[in-house]
Protein backbone atom coordinates (compact mmCIF):
# COMPACT_ATOMS: atom_id res chain seq x y z
CA UNK A 1 0.00 0.00 0.00
CA UNK A 2 1.72 3.54 -0.54
CA UNK A 3 2.62 5.50 2.09
CA UNK A 4 0.71 8.14 3.44
CA UNK A 5 0.91 11.83 2.14
CA UNK A 6 2.65 14.37 3.51
CA UNK A 7 1.83 17.80 1.85
CA UNK A 8 3.59 20.80 3.42
CA UNK A 9 2.69 24.34 2.12
CA UNK A 10 5.31 26.99 2.88
CA UNK A 11 2.32 29.83 1.87
CA UNK A 12 4.53 33.25 2.46
CA UNK A 13 5.69 32.73 5.91
CA UNK A 14 9.29 34.76 6.77
CA UNK A 15 10.48 30.80 6.81
CA UNK A 16 9.42 30.45 3.17
CA UNK A 17 11.54 31.33 0.85
CA UNK A 18 15.19 32.41 0.98
CA UNK A 19 17.95 31.16 3.12
CA UNK A 20 15.17 30.09 5.51
CA UNK A 21 13.05 28.42 3.53
CA UNK A 22 16.08 26.54 1.70
CA UNK A 23 17.01 25.07 5.58
CA UNK A 24 13.35 23.60 5.93
CA UNK A 25 13.41 22.11 2.74
CA UNK A 26 16.46 20.23 3.47
CA UNK A 27 15.68 19.58 7.00
CA UNK A 28 12.07 17.97 5.84
CA UNK A 29 14.57 16.22 2.78
CA UNK A 30 16.25 14.89 5.43
CA UNK A 31 12.89 13.53 7.47
CA UNK A 32 11.61 12.11 3.97
CA UNK A 33 14.78 10.06 3.36
CA UNK A 34 15.26 8.27 6.80
CA UNK A 35 11.69 7.06 7.05
CA UNK A 36 11.28 6.60 3.44
CA UNK A 37 8.04 8.17 3.28
CA UNK A 38 6.36 10.91 0.72
CA UNK A 39 6.88 14.79 2.00
CA UNK A 40 6.02 16.67 -0.67
CA UNK A 41 6.44 20.68 0.11
CA UNK A 42 4.35 23.40 -2.19
CA UNK A 43 6.46 26.61 -2.46
CA UNK A 44 6.07 30.19 -3.56
CA UNK A 45 7.00 30.45 -6.77
CA UNK A 46 10.45 32.62 -6.54
CA UNK A 47 11.26 29.49 -4.54
CA UNK A 48 10.46 26.46 -7.10
CA UNK A 49 13.88 26.47 -9.03
CA UNK A 50 16.05 26.88 -6.00
CA UNK A 51 14.40 24.77 -4.18
CA UNK A 52 13.90 21.53 -6.49
CA UNK A 53 17.76 22.12 -7.13
CA UNK A 54 18.54 22.00 -3.41
CA UNK A 55 16.04 18.99 -2.27
CA UNK A 56 15.31 15.47 -4.02
CA UNK A 57 11.73 15.53 -2.90
CA UNK A 58 8.97 16.63 -4.58
CA UNK A 59 8.41 20.55 -4.76
CA UNK A 60 4.80 21.84 -6.02
CA UNK A 61 4.13 24.98 -6.83
CA UNK A 62 1.20 27.09 -3.94
CA UNK A 63 -1.02 28.27 -7.08
CA UNK A 64 -1.08 28.91 -10.93
CA UNK A 65 -2.73 30.87 -13.13
CA UNK A 66 -5.04 29.53 -16.01
CA UNK A 67 -3.69 32.36 -18.59
CA UNK A 68 -2.42 30.79 -22.03
CA UNK A 69 1.10 31.68 -23.07
CA UNK A 70 1.48 35.17 -23.71
CA UNK A 71 0.78 39.21 -22.96
CA UNK A 72 -0.16 38.16 -19.54
CA UNK A 73 1.72 40.27 -17.42
CA UNK A 74 2.25 38.97 -14.00
CA UNK A 75 1.32 35.35 -14.61
CA UNK A 76 2.74 32.23 -13.27
CA UNK A 77 1.15 29.24 -15.41
CA UNK A 78 1.60 25.58 -15.49
CA UNK A 79 4.29 25.62 -17.81
CA UNK A 80 6.30 27.72 -16.32
CA UNK A 81 6.11 26.13 -12.88
CA UNK A 82 7.05 22.82 -14.58
CA UNK A 83 9.82 24.20 -16.36
CA UNK A 84 11.24 25.82 -12.89
CA UNK A 85 11.52 21.91 -11.49
CA UNK A 86 7.79 21.18 -10.15
CA UNK A 87 6.59 18.00 -9.86
CA UNK A 88 3.20 19.48 -8.93
CA UNK A 89 1.12 22.63 -7.96
CA UNK A 90 -1.42 23.34 -5.43
CA UNK A 91 -4.74 24.65 -7.18
CA UNK A 92 -7.67 27.05 -5.42
CA UNK A 93 -6.06 27.25 -2.41
CA UNK A 94 -8.77 28.70 0.28
CA UNK A 95 -6.65 31.09 0.28
CA UNK A 96 -6.49 31.87 -3.67
CA UNK A 97 -9.06 30.62 -5.26
CA UNK A 98 -9.78 30.43 -8.91
CA UNK A 99 -13.02 29.80 -11.11
CA UNK A 100 -14.18 26.38 -12.06
CA UNK A 101 -13.30 26.94 -15.49
CA UNK A 102 -9.61 28.18 -14.73
CA UNK A 103 -9.39 24.83 -12.61
CA UNK A 104 -10.48 23.12 -15.55
CA UNK A 105 -8.36 24.29 -17.80
CA UNK A 106 -5.19 24.40 -15.81
CA UNK A 107 -6.08 20.77 -15.04
CA UNK A 108 -6.06 20.39 -18.64
CA UNK A 109 -2.58 22.20 -19.40
CA UNK A 110 -1.08 19.90 -16.10
CA UNK A 111 -1.99 16.96 -17.55
CA UNK A 112 -0.11 17.29 -20.32
CA UNK A 113 2.73 18.63 -18.41
CA UNK A 114 2.65 15.78 -16.46
CA UNK A 115 2.06 17.75 -13.47
CA UNK A 116 0.94 16.90 -10.63
CA UNK A 117 -2.31 18.27 -9.22
CA UNK A 118 -3.94 19.35 -5.75
CA UNK A 119 -7.14 21.14 -6.18
CA UNK A 120 -8.20 22.38 -2.67
CA UNK A 121 -12.16 22.65 -1.66
CA UNK A 122 -13.72 23.96 1.18
CA UNK A 123 -16.66 21.83 1.59
CA UNK A 124 -17.94 18.60 1.11
CA UNK A 125 -20.36 19.57 -1.78
CA UNK A 126 -17.42 20.37 -3.98
CA UNK A 127 -16.05 17.18 -4.33
CA UNK A 128 -18.25 15.61 -6.48
CA UNK A 129 -17.66 18.59 -8.74
CA UNK A 130 -13.71 18.36 -8.12
CA UNK A 131 -13.59 14.87 -8.49
CA UNK A 132 -15.05 14.44 -11.89
CA UNK A 133 -12.12 16.67 -13.50
CA UNK A 134 -9.73 13.73 -12.01
CA UNK A 135 -7.02 15.34 -10.49
CA UNK A 136 -4.00 13.69 -8.85
CA UNK A 137 -5.92 14.70 -4.96
CA UNK A 138 -8.18 16.76 -3.75
CA UNK A 139 -7.25 18.64 -0.24
CA UNK A 140 -10.41 18.85 1.93
CA UNK A 141 -10.05 22.52 4.38
CA UNK A 142 -12.69 23.86 6.08
CA UNK A 143 -11.03 27.70 5.51
CA UNK A 144 -12.30 28.67 9.34
CA UNK A 145 -9.63 26.24 11.11
CA UNK A 146 -6.73 26.95 8.75
CA UNK A 147 -3.73 28.33 10.86
CA UNK A 148 -6.24 28.09 13.93
CA UNK A 149 -4.48 25.16 15.61
CA UNK A 150 -7.29 23.40 16.14
CA UNK A 151 -7.47 20.68 13.65
CA UNK A 152 -10.39 19.17 11.25
CA UNK A 153 -9.76 15.35 12.14
CA UNK A 154 -11.00 16.74 16.01
CA UNK A 155 -13.20 19.57 15.18
CA UNK A 156 -15.17 18.49 12.18
CA UNK A 157 -14.41 14.71 11.54
CA UNK A 158 -17.58 14.31 9.20
CA UNK A 159 -15.95 17.00 6.87
CA UNK A 160 -13.24 13.67 6.21
CA UNK A 161 -15.63 10.67 6.69
CA UNK A 162 -17.81 12.48 3.95
CA UNK A 163 -15.36 13.33 1.14
CA UNK A 164 -13.56 10.12 1.79
CA UNK A 165 -16.87 8.56 0.96
CA UNK A 166 -17.40 10.81 -2.27
CA UNK A 167 -14.52 10.40 -3.47
CA UNK A 168 -14.35 6.35 -3.64
CA UNK A 169 -16.01 7.12 -7.10
CA UNK A 170 -13.22 8.29 -8.40
CA UNK A 171 -10.83 5.58 -7.90
CA UNK A 172 -7.73 7.12 -9.29
CA UNK A 173 -8.16 10.68 -7.12
CA UNK A 174 -6.55 10.74 -3.51
CA UNK A 175 -8.23 12.57 -0.85
CA UNK A 176 -6.36 14.90 1.53
CA UNK A 177 -7.33 16.05 4.21
CA UNK A 178 -6.04 19.47 6.15
CA UNK A 179 -6.94 22.61 8.25
CA UNK A 180 -5.14 23.11 12.23
CA UNK A 181 -2.91 20.23 12.12
CA UNK A 182 -0.66 20.76 15.04
CA UNK A 183 0.32 17.40 16.33
CA UNK A 184 0.36 13.25 15.52
CA UNK A 185 -2.69 12.61 16.98
CA UNK A 186 -4.54 14.38 14.28
CA UNK A 187 -1.88 13.25 11.40
CA UNK A 188 -3.17 9.20 12.78
CA UNK A 189 -6.64 9.97 13.26
CA UNK A 190 -6.87 12.14 9.69
CA UNK A 191 -5.92 8.51 8.42
CA UNK A 192 -8.02 6.81 10.77
CA UNK A 193 -11.04 8.53 8.99
CA UNK A 194 -10.03 7.83 5.62
CA UNK A 195 -7.94 10.20 4.36
CA UNK A 196 -4.85 9.49 2.40
CA UNK A 197 -2.67 11.89 3.62
CA UNK A 198 -3.10 15.02 5.43
CA UNK A 199 -2.06 18.81 4.24
CA UNK A 200 -0.20 21.23 6.82
CA UNK A 201 1.51 24.79 7.02
CA UNK A 202 1.25 26.54 9.81
CA UNK A 203 2.02 24.18 12.77
CA UNK A 204 5.49 23.91 10.33
CA UNK A 205 6.02 26.99 9.43
CA UNK A 206 5.84 28.78 12.39
CA UNK A 207 7.57 26.13 14.62
CA UNK A 208 11.19 26.78 17.02
CA UNK A 209 11.88 23.52 15.54
CA UNK A 210 10.26 22.44 12.45
CA UNK A 211 12.04 18.88 12.29
CA UNK A 212 10.23 17.73 15.64
CA UNK A 213 7.36 18.57 14.06
CA UNK A 214 7.69 17.39 10.95
CA UNK A 215 9.34 13.97 12.74
CA UNK A 216 6.00 13.44 15.09
CA UNK A 217 3.99 13.68 11.61
CA UNK A 218 5.82 11.26 10.10
CA UNK A 219 5.99 9.10 12.53
CA UNK A 220 2.19 8.70 13.19
CA UNK A 221 1.45 8.21 9.69
CA UNK A 222 3.42 5.78 9.86
CA UNK A 223 1.65 4.34 12.88
CA UNK A 224 4.92 4.89 15.23
O1 LIG B 1 -2.51 24.11 2.61
C1 LIG B 1 -2.56 23.70 3.93
C2 LIG B 1 -3.02 24.78 4.80
O2 LIG B 1 -4.02 25.60 4.28
C3 LIG B 1 -3.31 24.38 6.21
O3 LIG B 1 -2.86 25.45 6.96
O4 LIG B 1 -1.83 26.48 8.88
O5 LIG B 1 -3.97 25.22 9.12
O6 LIG B 1 -1.85 23.98 8.69
P1 LIG B 1 -2.62 25.27 8.51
Amino acid sequence: MKKPVILINFKAYDTSFGKKGIDIAKKIEKISLEYSTEIIISVPPTEIYRISNEVSIPVYAEHVDANPLGAHTGSVTPEMVKDAGAEGTLINHSERRIRIDEIAEILSRARKLNLDTVVCVDRNELVKAIGTLEPTSILIEPPELIGSGISVSKARPEVITNAVEQVKEFPKVLLIAGAGITNGEDVSTALKLGAAGIGVASAVMKAKEPCKVVEEFVKSSLGN
